[in-house]
């Protein structure tokens, strides 16, 4: 199978997420192609067998030329096996709040750029104190201590869980029902 992997990162963690994808479906056999949104187009997608799109959400919403691209390959990625990656923070704790949230925020953009993802999961990201500002690093400080956690602004810290997103790679694309 052969598979497009095209993300979008801010900070940079999505990036370590689509190249461990590909890593891992490299290792079952696969073939992977890592691209930043930002650089796909023009691309044919009829040269893939599966595509997985990835991004991260930044102040309530995913990466606009994120949607750019969605919104242009619509009708081609409803032909094909897809897996939508949404990461972010929120979906390291156990708020149900934020579960909902981050809910919409995935269903919002796949209804604004008329796509039905074949699956959609939401990993959890990073701090990445390494890449912000000073701004930056204040607010997410802030953001931490929102959350009753303690954050040193010296060091990255990642809650991205690799052996989850290893086991949903192992069964992705789901193989059609009756097919084998
Ligand atoms: C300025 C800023 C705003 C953020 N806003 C949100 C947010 O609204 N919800 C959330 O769950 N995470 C939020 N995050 C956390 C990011 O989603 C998380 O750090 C993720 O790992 C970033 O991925 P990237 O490095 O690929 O851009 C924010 C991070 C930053 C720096």
């Amino acid at each position: 199978m052969k598979v497009l992997i095209c993300y979008a990162s801010t900070e940079g963690q999505t990036r370590k997420i689509a190249r461990f994808c590909a890593d891992t479906l490299f290792a079952q056999g696969h073939s992977a192609e890592v691209l930043p949104v930002a650089l796909a187009d023009p691309i044919d997608l009829a040269v893939f067998d599966a595509v997985i799109v990835a991004g991260s959400v930044h102040l309530g919403r995913l990466q606009a030329e994120l949607s750019d691209f969605v919104t242009a390959h619509g009708e081609m990625l409803n032909g094909m096996p897809t897996l939508f990656l949404v990461v972010s923070l929120a979906a390291a704790g156990q708020d149900e709040g934020d579960r909902r949230d981050l809910d919409g925020i995935a269903s919002d953009f796949c209804d604004r750029a008329g796509w039905s993802p074949g699956a959609t999961h939401h990993l959890a990201g990073a701090f990445r104190f390494s890449e912000y500002d000073f701004f930056k690093s204040l607010a997410m400080r802030y953001v931490a201590s929102q959350h009753g956690q303690t954050v040193d602004p010296h060091a990255d810290k990642e809650y991205t869980d690799w052996s989850a997103l290893s086991d949903l790679l192992r069964d992705w694309p789901a193989p059609k029902a009756g097919a084998g």
